[in-house]
């Protein structure tokens, strides 16, 4: 079985309610700790225009675009605002015993399904 996980970060680079805007074999990806401790990682572009969601606000399990308010859930990458209206891609994370954070930038959840 292939294991296509990169490791990006520690538990202790990211505290609950941070982003942190990555680069993972090439795609833009935002590393997001909710508010409650649960990591995430989606594509780093907003679906509305083409700006770094890492830059955005965290809140509850949401991130918040910085230019027009747009907040994508962090599970789904769907948004639940306008003025975005597509979601964005959101990928596998793996957090080890050891704090070790791993995305698998290779097989995106959701984001092209409408
Ligand atoms: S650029 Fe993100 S909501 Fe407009």
């Amino acid at each position: 079985m292939s294991d296509s996980f990169v490791p990006v970060a520690r538990l202790t680079d990211l505290a609950p309610g941070e982003a942190l805007g990555l680069e993972v074999s090439g795609l833009e990806i935002a590393l997001v700790r909710d508010e409650d401790g649960g990591v995430h990682a989606l594509a780093d572009i907003c679906s509305h225009d083409d700006v770094a969601l890492s830059d955005g606000d965290v809140e509850g399990c949401t991130l918040e675009c910085w230019k027009h308010g747009s907040q994508f859930d962090l599970v789904t990458g769907r948004p639940l605002q306008l003025p975005a209206v597509r979601p964005v891609p959101v990928y596998p994370v793996r957090v080890d015993a050891d704090g070790q954070i791993a995305v698998d930038p290779e097989h995106a959840l959701t984001g092209s399904a409408g």
